[in-house]
């Protein structure tokens, strides 16, 4: 059987790197092999990508060059990682996906949904995540989390207007899609969003028949 694909989305600073941490014990001890990767990056010509895109030197990155290396970045992903991880029935858990684009590049950059639609179906060819978290926050807890991190990048170095329209293009796009979404509040305690994300899992397994 085909693995299952789920993506975990959020602005900076909501906790996504440990609450993946988190499910992907959740779902080895399920006995689910799991493939944790992200995005951009997750081969080695894709980390190449991202370090490009994160640079604070590309100071003038025009918003459709930004556009093309996610995109390209993503096409050797799916190449390398993501379909063979699926086809030989691996679960892929990624910190982001296309959300992102139409969060980040949409919403945030301007970019109107319906050119990063193009190039969603040219390089997905139709996968999407089966499963999306959304780990939503107010951008002032997020931001506050993300700058004890350090200087920033290029991203994280934006205003808190930009943020506000990341989120809300997250927010919109879960509400216009809540059979693929899950939003839990990330600005709880820790052990309050793992309870709610175990809770998701749970749910989630029960609906595909794969129960505890
Ligand atoms: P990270 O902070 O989750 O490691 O992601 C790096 C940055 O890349 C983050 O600021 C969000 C941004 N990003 C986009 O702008 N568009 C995308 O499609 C993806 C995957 C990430």
């Amino acid at each position: 059987m085909a693995g299952r694909f789920i993506t975990v989305e959020g602005i900076e600073g909501v906790g996504k790197s440990t609450q993946i941490d988190f499910l992907r014990g959740l779902l080895e001890a399920r006995g689910v092999p799991v493939t944790v990767t992200r995005e951009p990056g997750g081969t080695p010509l894709g980390e190449a990508i991202r370090s490009l895109l994160l640079d604070r030197r590309h100071t003038g990155m025009a918003a459709d060059t930004e556009l093309l290396l996610m995109f390209a970045a993503r096409a050797q992903h799916l190449a390398e990682v993501i379909r063979p991880a699926l086809a030989a029935g691996r679960w892929v858990l990624c910190d982001r996906f296309t959300d992102a684009t139409y969060a980040y590049q949409g919403a945030g950059r301007g970019i109107g949904p319906g050119r990063i639609a193009v190039l969603e179906d040219f390089v997905q060819d139709g996968l999407r995540p089966d499963l999306t978290i959304l780990l939503d926050a107010p951008v002032a807890t997020g931001l506050a989390r993300a700058g004890r991190r350090g200087p920033g990048d290029r991203f994280e170095r934006e205003t808190v207007n930009f943020f506000e329209r990341v989120r809300a293009g997250y927010l919109q796009r879960a509400s216009a899609e809540p059979g693929r979404f899950r939003v839990i509040d990330a600005g709880r305690r820790r052990g309050e969003v793992e309870a709610a994300l175990a809770q998701v899992l749970d749910g989630y397994c029960r609906s595909i028949g794969k129960g505890a």
